[in-house]
């Protein structure tokens, strides 16, 4: 196998990684009413912007052309779910600090889980 192949996978595999930390987050906190952790959701938009970014670079070289409407759509959501998350944890921070709840933050994780599920919908359907 090609080092430049190896790299293009070792790259896809951690960004499904990157995925499932932001879906996973939002999954397994669905039955929460308070209480949220929205480091996954930052994290997990960190490492899709860091491998995407780096997916088109190894594609270009490898002479596969991506599309760019396809990529400037996923920058977008991916930068929203970032956004999302440094809004979660700011906001979580402050409330904590005034010993208030955080049940105002569950619509920040629907939408960060809801926006990363349609990024898998763009990457999969957009051909
Ligand atoms: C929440 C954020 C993201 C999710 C959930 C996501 C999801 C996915 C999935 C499921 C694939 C595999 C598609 C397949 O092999 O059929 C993929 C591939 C890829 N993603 Fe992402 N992605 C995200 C963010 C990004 C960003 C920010 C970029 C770059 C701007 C990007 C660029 C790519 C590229 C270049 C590929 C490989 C080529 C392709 O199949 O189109 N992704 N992504």
């Amino acid at each position: 196998m090609e080092p430049l192949e190896i790299v293009r996978l070792v790259l896809l595999i951690t960004h499904f990684v990157g995925l499932a930390a932001i879906i996973g987050a939002w999954i397994l906190q669905m039955p929460r009413r308070s209480g949220f952790d929205f480091s996954p959701v930052l994290v997990g938009s960190i490492v899709q912007l860091v491998t995407g970014i780096a997916l088109i670079a190894v594609n270009e070289l490898g002479g596969n052309d991506i599309d760019t409407g396809k990529a400037i759509t996923k920058l977008t959501i991916t930068l929203a779910v970032l956004g999302l998350g440094i809004a979660g944890i700011v906001r979580g921070r402050r409330l904590r600090r005034r010993g208030a709840s955080d049940a105002a933050l569950r619509p920040l994780l629907w939408a960060a889980g809801i926006a990363a599920v349609a990024n898998v919908v763009v990457a999969v359907v957009w051909r």
